[in-house]
């Protein structure tokens, strides 16, 4: 099956990278706004099909939407990512035009695609993807819940000195420094509560960590992270491809559940080969609860700012 990567920079590159040597699909296909730049990208990861052992059909493309015809899924990662210092809001102004226009441009060859949306801030452009193609909400799915669950993760993990491997958690709301809520109480370690094992101080730490993970590498690296974005995208992908119905925390459209409406926030959701396939509803506390109806409200006042970019 066929997968496009729109935004060829160090967190597309790094989707294509993983989706292809992990064999979760057998074409990608990159496209970039800068001549030759994806092109470049796609035949120095080609040229690790032979030391590494996959046969991925890999290619590059400048602007060439033809290119991407019957693609199964697209991840959108275009636009610009956030320097240190900078929130993901701030690149609204930028990005919206952009995620707009290749949401189109794509549907005008995939008709049937899945669109995974990676742009920040990433509610915001997943809602922009939703409204401005009209596609059934099944088909839109914003990435960022994914990746703030795998940071969660890792830092309980290493809060706990366990493997990573055997936590599990999620985080919901909003992807955003201060609209993410780690989900705590539900965290465990092979099933036994979290609480069990940390202190309170050390649970607020970790969820803390988890927030500003984002920002945290910005300041490091002087530009978004790249490699946990990537393999977050390709864990999504692989689940859409080969229908295997995980719950993977997703930015997407609420009709009502978790008393939402017409917003894209971050819930556990089953994705499968009809892309967001269920909405789990998580019975949250009352303390959880307010958290998320705060987020929401902060993606609401983001999401506001897309009207004239909408009309
Ligand atoms: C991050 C960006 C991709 O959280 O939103 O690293």
């Amino acid at each position: 099956m066929k997968v496009t990567i729109v935004g060829a920079g160090n967190v597309g590159a790094s989707c294509a990278e993983y989706i292809s040597i992990k064999k979760i699909a057998s074409e990608v296909v990159l496209l970039d706004i800068k001549e030759g730049f994806a092109e470049g990208k796609a035949l120095d990861l080609i040229q690790t099909s032979t030391t590494l052992g996959f046969d991925t059909l890999i290619s590059g493309v400048t602007n060439d939407y033809g290119a991407t015809a019957n693609s199964s899924v697209v991840v959108i990662t275009s636009g610009i990512p956030r320097k240190p210092g900078m929130t993901r809001e701030e690149l609204i102004g930028i990005n919206a035009g952009i995620v707009k226009s290749v949401a189109k441009d794509i549907l005008e060859y995939s008709p049937d695609a899945i669109i995974v949306v990676v742009s920040n801030p990433m509610d915001t452009m997943t809602y922009l993807a939703l409204k401005s193609t009209g596609l059934p909400r099944n088909r839109i799915i914003g990435m960022g819940g994914a990746l703030d669950s795998s940071r969660f993760k890792t830092y309980l993990s290493q809060a706990m000195k366990k493997p990573a491997c055997d936590i599990d958690g999620m985080v919901i709301g909003g992807h955003g420094d201060t609209t993410m809520i780690p989900l705590i109480r539900l965290a465990s370690y092979n099933g036994i509560p979290i609480n069990q094992f940390l202190t309170e101080k050390n649970l607020n730490e970790v969820s803390a960590a988890t927030m500003v993970g984002g920002a945290t590498l910005t300041k490091l690296l002087g530009t978004s992270a790249w490699y946990a974005p990537g393999a977050s995208v390709s864990y999504l992908v692989d689940s859409i491809l080969s229908n295997q119905k995980k719950i993977i925390p997703c930015s997407v459209m609420l009709n009502g559940e978790y008393g939402l409406n017409d917003i894209c926030i971050g819930v556990p959701v089953v994705i499968g080969s009809n892309g967001v396939e269920e909405i789990i509803d998580v019975n949250l506390n009352e303390i959880e609860k307010e958290k998320l109806q705060n987020s929401a409200s902060a993606v609401a006042n983001m999401n506001a700012a897309l009207n004239t970019i909408l009309n």
